[in-house]
């Protein structure tokens, strides 16, 4: 097995993209909750899961983003695939940065049990970006086809099994 597995994950199954669902769900959650505190629905409550969904997206951000560079070494410079992929991670950076300020700044918020407009726009801001980088990933993915294998004919138990597929080798 090759070393670079363990961070890339196996060909036709990249580690990125499920830690991809995790982190996206946990800031869209932060997203959702704040602005339904923001509509003063069960405002202590939804302040506390806002903030404390924002820290976990924070900390899972940490092995999306290792495992996204990871596979950004993989491309050839200057290719069209390469600015979309370059284009990803620096939307990807700005929304993670700005979800960062409103877990700093919100932070009294958390304790007071209320989303004040500042962390609530912040909040949005990252959301917008998040949403548009993770457009822009979908492109690398399903546009440009990074990391897909489009084995049709692979037989199923060679499709599921951890490992790459027959057809990709077997080391
Ligand atoms: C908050 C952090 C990030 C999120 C939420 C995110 C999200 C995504 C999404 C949704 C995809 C499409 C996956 C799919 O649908 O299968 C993707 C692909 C990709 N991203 Fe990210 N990304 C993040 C950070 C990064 C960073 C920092 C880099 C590089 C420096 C990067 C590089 C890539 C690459 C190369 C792909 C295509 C190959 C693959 O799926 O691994 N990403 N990303």
């Amino acid at each position: 097995m090759k070393p670079s597995y363990l961070i890339k994950g196996f060909p036709g199954h990249p580690t990125h993209a499920p830690l991809t669902d995790a982190t996206i769900g946990m800031y869209s959650l932060a997203s959702i909750l704040a602005v339904l505190a923001a509509f003063g629905i069960a405002e202590e409550n939804m302040a506390t899961g806002w903030w404390l969904a924002l820290i976990v997206g924070l900390v899972v951000n940490a092995p999306t983003a290792i495992t996204g560079i990871a596979d950004w070494f993989e491309i050839t410079r200057w290719t069209p695939l390469w600015k979309t992929a370059t284009l990803h991670w620096i939307v990807m950076v700005s929304s993670s940065a700005v979800f960062g300020l409103a877990a700093i700044f919100g932070h009294d918020d958390y304790t007071a049990g209320d989303v004040s407009g500042g962390s609530l726009l912040l909040t949005l801001i990252g959301f917008a970006l998040l949403t548009v980088g993770g457009w822009i990933g979908g492109s690398i993915v399903y546009v440009h086809g990074m990391r897909v294998l489009n084995l049709e004919d692979e037989p199923t138990s060679s499709a599921i099994r951890p490992g790459p597929p027959h057809r990709e080798g077997s080391d």
